[in-house]
């Protein structure tokens, strides 16, 4: 299927890794040109690199924390005028006692996990409505339809970010501007590499990926029998950065391999 994006100027904000890079790969793999964000930059030099040869189309690395002010302007300065806008973004530890959650681990979650996003689209909505085109695509967490008590510091501030998601999507779609959100399940990714160690600290288990990964594994069953890989989710991520998906408006997909039982 030919996406239709090819020439298209597309941002993976936090590409070097995980879901963020897999969706930079299938948008490279389909001709866009690419920025890609992240906070540590060998990584994210060599993703790009890796990228870019790969699939022979210009990929630019921009340094850039997207939870701070400072890190959205590079990327607002590196990408004035994005078609495409994919944004994904690590919110603070799994927490363990519900009861020591702190106003400033609130505060610190918020910022990271609702206004980060909010801000970078924010910015780059009124050029994609002027343009008559954009397409944004969150990758969140189906914690924020799927509550889990370790999992404080990102579900509640995603279910706020699908919340304005699912307004600002009805204002903009009429410009040619759809948003909608992924929300991703259990993945093999490095991120859930590291955040299994502080899962098995939160929780007082052993400190190894694996003894934290059968502990979650135990606690919640995933019909389809396995924990997905990164480039699970990524076509689903490019084809909502397609012009094809035009009707898809302010939706919320759950991938997560039936793991959360809900009808909608
Ligand atoms: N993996 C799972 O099982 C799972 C489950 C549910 C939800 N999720 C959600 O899915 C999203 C992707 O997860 P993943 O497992 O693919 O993560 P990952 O492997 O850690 O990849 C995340 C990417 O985003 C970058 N990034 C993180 N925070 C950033 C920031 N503040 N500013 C700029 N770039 C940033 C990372 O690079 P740097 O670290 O260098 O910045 C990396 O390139 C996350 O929002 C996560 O909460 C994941």
């Amino acid at each position: 299927m030919d996406l239709q994006i090819k020439g298209k100027k597309a941002i993976m904000a936090g590409g070097s890794a995980g879901m963020g890079r897999a969706t930079a790969e299938r948008l490279a793999e389909a001709g866009a040109d690419l920025v890609i964000t992240a906070r540590r930059e060998e990584r994210l030099l060599n993703a790009a690199k890796e990228i870019s040869e790969q699939y022979g189309t210009s990929v630019t690395p921009v340094v850039a924390d997207s939870s701070k002010e400072e890190g959205r302007q590079a990327l607002f300065k590196a990408c004035p005028d994005p078609d495409i806008l994919a944004i994904t973004i690590k919110p603070p530890a799994p927490n363990g006692d519900f009861l020591k959650v702190t106003p400033e681990m609130w505060r610190d979650s918020v910022e990271t996990a609702l206004i980060a996003p909010i801000e970078i689209m924010r910015h780059y909505i009124p050029g994609m409505k002027e343009r008559g085109f954009g397409r944004i695509v969150n990758i969140a967490t189906f914690s924020a339809k799927n509550p889990m008590i370790w999992r404080l510091m990102s579900g509640p501030a995603r279910s706020a970010l699908i919340n304005y998601t699912a307004s600002v999507s009805r204002e903009v779609a009429q410009y040619g501007v759809c948003i909608n959100n992924i929300l991703p399940g259990m993945f093999a990714t490095e991120g859930a590499s590291e955040l299994l160690l502080t899962y098995a600290d939160a929780f007082g288990l052993e400190p190894k990926e694996d003894v934290a990964m059968n502990h979650f594994l135990e606690n919640n069953k995933i019909p389809a029998g396995f924990v997905a890989d990164a480039a699970d989710m990524a076509p689903m991520a490019a084809l909502l950065c397609s012009p094809l998906s035009r009707f898809i408006v302010g939706q919320n997909i759950v991938i997560d391999g039936g793991q959360h039982h809900s009808l909608f």
